[in-house]
């Protein structure tokens, strides 16, 4: 039996710092709300040349120098993104000629804040199946370019960034399990109204610009974590303290805590960057990965749980054995 284990963590952060101070500048709002609603206290913001493709792929390089691969041996390239370069071609592709890398099959997968985990899967079922013995998956996100600024309901929430895995083919797990979930019925719920086929003009009313009723997201994400942490406990056998990391995606400090709490996991095991980064959507989970990796909290041997949620709606977990 092949398994798939993770060989190397990478991440990106743009320089450019936005606190909630900065934003009581521009709108009507205050640190103090912020922070109380959702636990964040500043983003990184993309500059004008910095893009998903960009950011994705300095991630990328760097989980491979963890990984000690190069680029003839990637032959998989996935990346999560909600926010990708172009409409075609996918940023997978502009990722893989800036790699290096000849021939691997390169795409993008659309599931919002769960981007990352998708991929993770679908490349986790590509190693075992003998498609791929090294895969890069990719989380990476420009948000603040689809967010409208004027809109202190949701400009607060997002953050710009990216973080990479390299999967490696093993003998031994690696990732232990994963699975992935969507339910559709709550599209306008979170979403970006205007698209290709449905007509792509910014200067209508509400623009080309994410649109969410927080509230209804909010109970629909605790509520979904709550299955998320009964399917993790089916796996685990009832056994959660085989848990040392739970990573969850970074939405909100309030839906973190939550979600902590359906697993019955102390928060002394929980990791959350959203102070720091904001709502970096797909590339949430393994940007705060490379950071706990990279600080030493995390080590080889530790069992993480991802578990994330996004428009969709999508939602997915993976156990791993780092
Ligand atoms: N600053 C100050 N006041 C604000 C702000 C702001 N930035 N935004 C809203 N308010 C006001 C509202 O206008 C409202 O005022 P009113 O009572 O006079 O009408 C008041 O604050 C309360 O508004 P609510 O929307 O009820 O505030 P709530 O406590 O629900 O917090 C929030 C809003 C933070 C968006 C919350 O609903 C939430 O976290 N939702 C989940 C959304 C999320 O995380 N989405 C990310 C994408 S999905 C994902 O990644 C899982």
């Amino acid at each position: 039996m092949t398994y798939a284990r993770i060989a190397g963590t990478g991440s990106y952060l743009p320089e450019n710092v936005v606190t909630n101070h900065d934003l009581e500048k521009t709108m009507d709002t205050s640190d103090e709300w912020i922070r109380e609603r959702t636990g964040i206290k500043r983003r990184h913001i993309a500059a004008d040349d910095e893009t998903t493709s960009s950011m994705g792929l300095e991630a990328a390089r760097r989980a491979m120098e963890m990984a000690g691969v190069g680029a003839d041996d990637i032959d998989l390239i996935v990346v999560g993104t909600a926010t990708p370069d172009k409409i075609f071609p996918a940023t997978a592709c502009i990722i893989q000629r800036q790699l290096g890398v000849k021939g691997s099959p390169a795409f993008d997968v659309s599931a919002a804040c769960s981007g990352f985990v998708y991929g993770l899967d679908l490349a986790n079922r590509y190693i075992q199946t003998g498609g791929a013995r090294t895969a890069v998956v990719i989380g990476s996100e420009t948000l603040s370019r689809i967010v409208d600024w004027s809109d202190r309901g949701t400009a607060i929430l997002f953050g710009d960034g990216a973080g990479a895995v390299v999967l490696q083919a093993a003998d031994e797990p690696g990732i232990l399990s994963s699975h992935i979930h969507a339910d559709g019925q709550y599209e306008t719920l979170l979403h970006v109204e205007q698209g290709v086929s449905v007509g792509f003009d910014v200067t209508k009313a509400g623009g080309a610009f994410v649109k969410m009723e927080g509230n209804a997201v909010f109970r629909r994400a605790v509520a979904t974590f709550d299955l998320m942490a009964r399917e993790t406990v089916a796996d685990l056998d009832g056994h959660l303290d085989d848990i040392d990391w739970f990573i969850p995606h970074q939405a909100n400090m309030r839906i973190i805590k939550a979600a902590a709490k359906k697993l019955e996991m102390p928060m002394e095991r929980v990791i959350a960057t959203v102070d720091e980064h904001a709502n970096t959507s797909g590339a949430s989970i393994p940007l705060a990965l490379d950071q706990v990796v990279r600080s030493g909290k995390v080590k080889r041997g530790d069992v993480l749980l991802f578990a994330a949620f996004g428009g969709g709606f999508t939602w997915g977990t993976a156990m791993v054995k780092f």
